[in-house]
């Protein structure tokens, strides 16, 4: 059996939901007069929008478009694929994109875009995490929780080549990958 990579803390959940209240608030300031539809960026996002969402006490609907850019493994394949669309119209709703990371920003560019096109009244993007020194494509985030460093993280959604999303912290991957 090759041997399991090493995981370090980075945010411990605690912190994680201090920030994500803290996201709820400003997203509450903006939205709650704008029957919002969050749509949630599968499968990492799940569980940032589960929490998000329960802090939002205002009318909203969800909905979750499944999108695929990673091979197999930690490195994207830089192409991006809708696994799953959306059930819900686009056209004149005020729309909030809930991303888990913005990576190499590939996937994120590419929903916008593709949202753009159905022409809603506004699109926005709301990241838990960002990684900008991986960029490649440009990205504006509207609401951002963490910046993180230059390592591959896990948990709280994220996985490793579909490992670790159960994690309630997010860690590093540390060892060979
Ligand atoms: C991950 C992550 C983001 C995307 C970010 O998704 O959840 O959606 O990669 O990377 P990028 O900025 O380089 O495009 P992934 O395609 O691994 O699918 P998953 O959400 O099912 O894990």
């Amino acid at each position: 059996m090759s041997p399991q990579p090493k995981l370090h803390l980075l945010f411990h959940r605690d912190e994680i939901d201090a920030t994500v209240r803290k996201l709820a608030a400003q997203i509450k300031q903006d939205y709650h007069h704008k029957s919002p539809l969050l749509i949630g960026i599968l499968k990492g996002s799940f569980m940032f929008m589960a929490d998000l969402i329960r802090h939002l006490d205002f009318p909203l609907e969800v909905d979750f478009i499944r999108l695929s850019s990673y091979g197999s493994g930690r490195e994207s394949s830089g192409r991006v694929k809708v696994v799953q669309g959306l059930r819900s119209s686009i056209k004149g709703r005020h729309i909030l994109i809930i991303e888990d990371i913005v990576d190499t920003g590939t996937t994120a560019a590419f929903l916008i875009d593709y949202l753009q096109k159905k022409k809603p009244a506004s699109l926005r993007l709301c990241a838990l995490t960002d990684k900008p020194s991986r960029r490649q494509v440009p990205v504006t985030i509207d609401f951002l929780g963490f910046t993180v460093p230059d390592k591959f993280i896990v948990g709280y959604g994220i996985d490793w080549d579909e490992q670790f999303r159960y994690l309630p912290d997010i860690c590093t991957l540390e060892g060979d990958l």
